[in-house]
């Protein structure tokens, strides 16, 4: 088998070919000024194992090494907001639990090469909290979660300098209504207190 096919089964039952480096690079070319800027939000779709989320992620982290991380808190604030910026759709679970390992391990590396140290447990529940919520499982067609059926709903995640700085404000949305052609309105399912990145898993419900 090529690196784009893990089996003709599932070829068949879920279109599953996986893009080369060339063509995802290409692809994102077109849109080179989005992939380095650093809040800039992408959703695949049809994610299968993080290609094109994975080469977003390393332009993004690459910029925040070159030009924006002064202090290593700086860059791990930073390296959240990048993280919270993609977001995947994936009907199989082995490519959702791939993708989100190749996303943390990508942040691992960059971090270790940069700072000669492992990222600490504490900054590693906050992203594998992100990439839960980002990348999930669910049927992109039916715009539902695979395990529940219910709806889907994406956490916009925004910097802000409130309470502290290197704050995060969390506000959820239901996925049909974010890309419904008819000018339904976005549908807010709940808003969450901001606060300092680092106590993200903890915010709390507004209301
Ligand atoms: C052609 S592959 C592309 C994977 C990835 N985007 C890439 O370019 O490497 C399509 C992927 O979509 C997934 N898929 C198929 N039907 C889907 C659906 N209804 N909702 C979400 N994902 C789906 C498959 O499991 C497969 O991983």
């Amino acid at each position: 088998m090529s690196e784009q096919i893990k089996s003709k089964q599932r070829v068949s039952d879920h279109g599953e070919v996986f893009t080369r480096p060339e063509e995802v690079n290409a692809m994102l070319n077109l849109v080179k000024n989005e992939t380095i800027r650093v809040d800039s939000r992408f959703l695949e779709p049809a994610c299968g194992d993080g290609n094109f989320l994975l080469e977003i992620l390393k332009r993004k982290l690459e910029v925040i090494a070159k030009t924006l991380a002064k202090s290593q808190k700086e860059f791990e604030f930073q390296s959240v907001i990048a993280i919270a910026s993609l977001y995947g759709i994936e009907l199989l679970q082995d490519n959702v639990e791939t993708c989100r390992t190749r996303l943390f391990n990508l942040l691992a590396e960059k971090y270790n090469l940069i700072f000669s140290r492992n990222i600490s447990n504490e900054y590693a529940e906050i992203i594998k909290f992100i990439l839960e919520k980002n990348i999930i499982l669910g049927d992109a067609l039916k715009m539902t979660f695979v395990e529940t059926n219910w709806p889907i709903v994406f956490s916009q995640w925004s910097p802000v300098n409130q309470p502290r700085k290197w704050s995060i404000k969390r506000h959820d949305y239901e996925y049909q209504y974010l890309i419904a052609q008819s000018g339904s309105p976005y549908k807010s399912v709940q808003q969450y207190f901001s606060c300092y990145f680092m106590d993200i898993k903890n915010a709390q419900p507004i209301n």
